[in-house]
């Protein structure tokens, strides 16, 4: 059985997404029937990781328009999406996937409404088709990150059957609309058979790693060990780790990268630096912000002061304590061996060249 986090059915048009904040407990599937219920979902991580966000966002607008009574003409549909589009991006600020999304859209529409070839009809369409298209897509280019990655991983190491990688938060099936990317990685190193174990931190406060990546793991029976956040210390200096490998939310052109918080601080990429182990990011060509230049510019979404101090609906933390919450932390590309996408690996100097 393969983990479906986003499940879409042209002729009945529905959408149902796999409800992330139940999970390991409860396998519930939500009806998305429109563009509010996509905001809702994104913003409540209902649905969350970059590339599954913009994915369910536009899956929420086709549900809307394939229920909406006839558009006046192709200037009302144009103006109805383009709201609706950028009305979506607001749900969540830092991954750039749905913004990127929104704005080839915007474009696309745009060009459909000053072609006399398409009629309203065809314009809805072709729309239509590319949102739905959006799912095939991610899974090819993530299991392109996944191979590229396997090889770049296999191709520095002198051990190549005996790969150790540590990752962090859920980059996954649950992630995107299937596979994933840097556990799209591991996944590939697995079936290569090269692969001997997976260390996945438990990513605090939200735990997408105990919860999620764990999860994706057991379902996979890949060999694999959930830690604290505060071991990857530990665990860099006595387990042998060949790389670590994690997602992506917002590359800027310099190379810097906004991930889930924890990556860059204390845990990861500084300590992955000092004790020599390479440290990759895997991410779609969509979450690459060719806009941006550096990733101070990356607006860091900050979540209520309740992820930090329940845990389950149970306090944790002593009651009248204030909070810092922000859900991403921004790695600095000095600090990343290279950036695994759908066509190659590059370093962070190298990938304005590329992409
Ligand atoms: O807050 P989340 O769970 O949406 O954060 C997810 C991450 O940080 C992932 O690493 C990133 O979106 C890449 S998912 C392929």
């Amino acid at each position: 059985m393969t983990l479906e986090a986003i499940k879409w059915n042209r002729e009945e048009n529905k959408l149902v997404i796999l409800d992330q904040t139940l999970l390991p407990d409860m396998t519930l599937y939500l009806h998305i029937k429109d563009v509010q219920d996509g905001w809702k979902a994104i913003n409540m991580m209902k649905v969350r990781g970059a590339p599954a966000i913009a994915i369910v966002g536009c899956l929420s607008l086709t549900s809307e328009i394939i229920n909406h009574k006839e558009f006046k003409n192709k200037q009302a549909f144009f103006d109805f999406m383009k709201a609706k589009l950028n009305y979506l991006v607001t749900a969540r600020p830092t991954a750039v996937n749905m913004k990127k999304a929104a704005d080839e859209f915007i474009k696309l529409a745009n060009e459909l409404y000053n072609d006399s070839n398409y009629s309203l009809s065809s314009m809805k369409d072709r729309i239509v088709n590319d949102f739905e298209g959006m799912l095939e897509i991610d899974v090819k280019v993530n299991m392109a990150i996944g191979n590229n990655g396997a090889q770049e991983i296999l191709s520095k190491n002198a051990s190549k059957d005996s790969i150790i990688i540590l990752t962090h938060c859920n980059t996954g099936s649950l992630a995107t609309a299937g596979y994933g990317t840097a556990l799209g990685v591991i996944r590939s190193l697995h079936k290569m058979e090269k692969l001997i174990h997976v260390y996945c931190t438990e990513t605090r406060p939200y735990n997408q790693g105990a919860r999620l990546t764990a999860y994706e793991l057991v379902h996979d029976k890949i060999p694999a060990t959930l830690i604290c956040d505060d071991m990857v210390a530990a665990v860099l200096k006595t387990k042998k780790i060949t790389a670590v490998v994690v997602g992506a939310d917002r590359v800027t052109l310099n190379g810097d990268t906004a991930n889930k918080i924890g990556t860059y601080q204390a845990s990861i990429a500084i300590l992955a630096k000092y004790h020599n182990v390479p440290f990759y990011v895997a991410a779609p060509r969509t979450s690459i912000d060719t806009n941006m230049y550096k990733g101070d510019d990356i607006i860091i979404e900050k979540r209520s002061a309740e992820e930090i101090t329940h845990i389950n609906g149970n306090r944790i933390a002593a009651e009248g304590i204030e909070c810092w919450n922000p859900a991403f932390d921004v790695t600095p590309a000095s600090l990343i061996t290279g950036i695994i996408t759908e066509i190659g690996t590059f370093s962070p100097e190298e990938l304005k060249k590329h992409i």
